[in-house]
């Protein structure tokens, strides 16, 4: 075993000792125009204990100032290992031991310079488990997807799974308590290596594990299928009109192909809304029209491109953009439906995205 693999696993150990877990409460990604979500995040904080790591919050410091005053070791190992804030040498020899610093060190885990140390891994909390970030994307709609199964699968059992687009492989790792088999596959060759990684930290040993382009290398037919595919990536080449979407396009057509009769697929995408017409839901319209499936498209929330404003929403004129979790049942029915957000989330929403429009405009205006 390499002295990184050692040295994670040394760590992974440490957490689970001082019950890492619990910094799961923490709302961490900074944002002060989401003010209006703030008591969802005071709620969780007191009473729920959802994974909250990755929502939005205008005062990350006050959550954790809290957070210290009750679990103040937790919150060291959250700066060390969530945050890979720069610490001090006691901080770091309050868990570990004079040879397991060196062997971090030797590993490339662990920076030290003049005093200081920086562990160099991202260590996410999430349910009973510790993944390792890597170079993997790993977000909110992570969390939420893997929620959303845990939910969904519940009760169920599948012979074979397929996780496309694993990432950190924390979806696998979900639906694996649900399945039998369980095959994962990215395109991105060490996030497959970090994958497999997270499932043995986790003490998971039967996964397979692929290198796949979509479902290019992937043999056979599969009971369940889930996928959190890139999206949002938008071309700025104007005869594209698959605005970022060309990934879940493609996996919408390859889908059937895959899915054993009676079996289930998962989906979590963003669409884009361009006058008027969800383009996710009339792709699977255009798919899936003579075929036998109950297709049901849940929104979660409504938000705008920030990074790409002018482009996506001036130039291609998309009014919003969704966040669909999209379930597929190849039965004996013929039925797509895209379900309406919750009135009160739309109208959130919808109050946010005025903010941004506002703010662009009168950016532009000056
Ligand atoms: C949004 S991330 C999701 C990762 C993980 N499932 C999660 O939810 O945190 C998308 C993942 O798809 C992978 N990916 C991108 N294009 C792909 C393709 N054509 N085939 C397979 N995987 C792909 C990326 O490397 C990335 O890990």
């Amino acid at each position: 075993m390499k002295n990184r693999e050692r040295g994670l696993l040394k760590i992974v150990e440490c957490l689970k000792k001082h019950n890492y877990s619990i910094s799961r409460i923490l709302p961490s990604q900074k944002n002060h125009l989401k003010l209006p979500f703030e008591p969802i995040n005071l709620l969780n904080f007191v009473f729920w204990e959802k994974n909250a790591l990755y929502e939005w919050t205008a005062f990350p410091l006050f959550y954790q100032k809290i957070f210290k005053l009750f679990y103040p070791k937790v919150f060291i190992l959250f700066k060390m290992f969530f945050l890979n804030n720069e610490v001090k040498r006691d901080d770091v020899f309050k868990f570990f031991r004079e040879e397991d610093v060196s062997l971090f060190i030797k590993g490339g885990i662990l920076d030290e310079s003049n005093g200081s140390y920086r562990f160099t891994i991202k260590l996410i909390p999430y349910q009973d488990m510790i993944i390792s970030k890597g170079s993997s994307w790993f977000g909110k709609d992570s969390v939420i997807f893997a929620e959303y199964l845990t939910k969904d699968l519940s009760g169920m059992t599948f012979e074979k799974t397929l996780d496309l687009c694993t990432g950190t492989g924390v979806q696998a790792i979900v639906s694996k308590k649900y399945s039998k088999r369980v095959t994962a596959s990215d395109i991105r060759e060490g996030l497959v290596q970090n994958a497999m990684l997270n499932a043995k930290i986790n003490n998971i040993t039967d996964i397979t594990f692929l290198n796949s382009n979509l479902l290019k290398n992937i043999p056979g037919k599969y009971d369940l299928i889930t996928a959190n595919p890139p999206y949002g990536i938008v071309s700025n080449n104007p005869d594209d009109k698959t605005y970022g979407l060309h990934t879940v396009f493609e996996l919408l057509e390859n889908l059937d192909n895959h899915l054993n009769n009676g079996g289930m697929a998962s989906i979590i995408t963003e669409s884009v809304v361009k006058d008027g017409k969800d383009m996710v839901f009339e792709k699977i319209k255009q798919v899936f029209d003579n075929k036998n499936y109950t297709i049901v498209l849940t929104p979660l929330n409504y938000h705008i491109n920030n990074l790409f404003f002018n482009l996506v929403h001036k130039e291609y004129g998309i009014s919003h953009i969704p966040l669909h979790i999209i379930s597929f049942r190849k039965n004996d029915k013929n039925m797509i439906v895209l379900l309406k957000l919750p009135l009160i989330r739309k109208i959130i929403c919808f109050a946010y995205i005025a903010l941004m429009y506002s703010k662009y405009f009168f950016r532009h205006e000056k």
